[in-house]
């Protein structure tokens, strides 16, 4: 089901593949996003202690990738953006179980967040088997493009910092590598087909990677680094 963000109170302009806001919410829910969600939840980073390192996931889904590398890596500070409610939900379903300090949540479209953020932040970010839109008069609102990139996310990354783009979807690859060769902020560091065919030894499987994974489908990684 596909929902537009207009609809939607925290996401300004997101289109997303996927449902954004939920139906009726278990009381649960409503008592985690009543109460964890305000310890969490930031639309700024200004007022964040945020240690020597600043990484993003962008699009977190239901959070196991992001909640696994903040409780692994307690001096790194960690943002995940994502505004499909449910996903939210759950990385606080997790964090009421296991507190972290080192990690924050905005439900803001990406785009719309960074406009609160000062340049040359980020050290480190992540795309997690993005939207993949395919019929291709949706092709439109993919989001990995050379200008989302070069306009979006390189002004807000340091110098020499990581970029890493996941996807199963055959026809995605080729965009998102036809996307990368058209950046003029971003170089692919492959060498050869282990590069983007091997995922870190202590890489954590998200959602979408265990379904693909089931499927069939291999996913292919796009480790970039900013000029
Ligand atoms: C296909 S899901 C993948 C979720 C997760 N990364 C995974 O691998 O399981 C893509 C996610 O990206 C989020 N998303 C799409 N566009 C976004 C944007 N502009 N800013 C932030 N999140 C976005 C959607 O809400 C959706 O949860």
């Amino acid at each position: 089901m596909k929902t537009e963000s207009k609809n939607c109170q925290n996401s300004r302009l997101i289109r997303s593949f996927g449902r954004i806001k939920s139906r009726k919410l278990s009381d649960h829910k409503n008592f985690l996003l009543e109460n964890f969600l305000p310890k969490y939840e930031i639309d700024s980073l200004s007022t964040v202690d945020r240690g020597p390192s600043t990484v993003l996931e962008i699009g977190f889904g239901f959070g196991d990738f992001l909640f696994e590398k903040a409780k692994k890596n307690p001096e790194i500070f960690f943002l995940g953006s994502e505004p499909h409610l449910n996903g939210v939900v759950n990385l606080l379903a997790k964090l009421e179980k296991e507190p972290l300090q080192n990690l924050k949540i905005s439900r803001e479209d990406v785009r719309i967040l960074f406009q609160n953020f000062q340049p040359e932040i980020f050290d480190e970010i992540f795309i997690l088997f993005p939207d993949p839109w395919p019929k291709s008069k949706h092709f439109k609102r993919r989001l990995i493009t050379a200008e989302f990139l070069d306009e979006v996310l390189s002004p807000k990354m340091k110098s020499g910092a990581k970029l890493v783009i996941v996807t199963d979807h055959d026809s995605y690859k080729i965009w998102i590598l036809s996307e990368i060769l058209r950046s003029k902020k971003f170089f692919w560091t492959a060498n050869s087909k282990q590069d983007w065919q091997n995922f870190p030894t202590d890489w954590t499987e998200t959602k979408y990677q265990k379904k693909a994974a089931k499927e069939g489908r291999a996913s292919v990684i796009f480790n970039l680094i900013k000029a």
